[in-house]
């Protein structure tokens, strides 16, 4: 039986290694991306695919993400003091935007024991995953697109993106097969029948890499509860998620969606530079006086 999905699980207990000195007080999810933090583009994003119930795992300095969703009642006094409606706007859309919980990961011991911590909010229904570090351009629904697939395989459901196979040591890499088509436009349906976390470079096993979208089976829960710590000495969602597909008769097995849309990676330095430009360059009120400026500036560049 097809559930109705409503429960989003946003993991954001992780150290942000990467982002150091940055990092040391605000968690990476806090990281302005253009003027909104990137866990606001990721919570709207959930919110667009219908699930308002958001459970964030929060590690050391929470308080920035705790602050981001809640009212400030001193900055919203004096942006209506000045009758500043537009700001005092953005001030509110984050307060209102879902209805979100938050719990402690207690120590970092990895993705899968991030994920298993949500158990008792998510109950025995199946839930997404999204993480901070990947944003996806709300003109590409992928999240949308996953809960249908899944609500037509009743499986879990992962999201894949083709990179270039130099890149594939540094993401989960998945192999698999061709899925029976369900509906017409399914081409971008394949079936998972294996997963590696981050390969030893030169392994050839796939281009196809794990992005931080996942729409899981409450199944995943007993299988990452039995999960022995691997790559990095961490609990690996990727491991539990093999196990997973390895065994199709115990929650209808892994689908992956290959997304081809517009995908920003935030979680690595120069990614983020790469997506604050990008977004910046399409918006209305940045772009045309950002694109001139960038042409003069890389014509400057050898
Ligand atoms: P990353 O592998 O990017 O690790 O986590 P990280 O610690 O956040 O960043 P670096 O590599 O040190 O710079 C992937 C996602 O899993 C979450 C992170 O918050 C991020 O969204 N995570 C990771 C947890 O919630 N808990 C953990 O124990 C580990």
């Amino acid at each position: 039986m097809a559930f109705q999905i409503t429960k989003a699980v946003i993991p954001a207990a992780g150290l942000g290694t990467r982002f150091l000195p940055a990092t040391k007080a605000m968690p990476k999810e806090m990281l302005p991306v253009v003027d909104k933090p990137a866990i606001q583009y990721v919570v709207e994003e959930a919110v667009a695919a219908g699930l308002k119930d958001v459970l964030m795992i929060t590690g050391r300095n929470k308080s920035a993400l705790e602050n981001h969703f809640d009212r400030v009642g001193e900055l919203e006094a004096a942006l209506e003091r000045k009758g500043d409606t537009v700001r005092l706007q953005k001030v509110n859309y984050s307060t209102e935007l879902a209805e979100v919980h938050y719990l402690r990961q207690g120590d970092p011991l990895g993705l899968g024991h991030a994920v298993l911590r949500a158990r008792m909010h998510v109950g025995n229904q199946p839930f997404a995953v999204l993480l901070g570090d990947d944003l996806i351009d709300e003109r590409d629904p992928l999240l949308t697109r996953m809960l249908q697939v899944q609500a037509e395989r009743n499986a879990s459901v992962i999201a894949l993106l083709e990179v270039d196979p130099s890149q594939a040591h540094l993401y989960g890499i998945a192999t698999v097969e061709a899925a029976d088509a369900r509906t017409a436009g399914d081409d971008d349906v394949v079936r998972i029948t294996g997963l590696v976390e981050k390969p030893a470079e030169g392994t050839q096993l796939s281009n196809l890499a794990i992005i931080g979208r996942y729409v899981l089976r409450p199944e995943i829960f007993d299988i990452l509860d039995r999960t022995e710590p691997g790559k990095g000495g961490e609990i690996q969602l990727t491991d539990a998620l093999e196990t997973l597909a390895a065994d199709p008769s115990i929650a209808g097995g892994v689908y992956g969606v290959i997304f081809r849309g517009r995908r920003y990676d935030t979680g690595d330095r120069l990614d983020y530079i790469k997506a604050i430009v990008q977004l910046a360059v399409e918006r209305r009120d940045l772009g045309p006086d950002l694109r001139p400026w960038l042409k003069q500036f890389s014509s400057t560049l050898d």
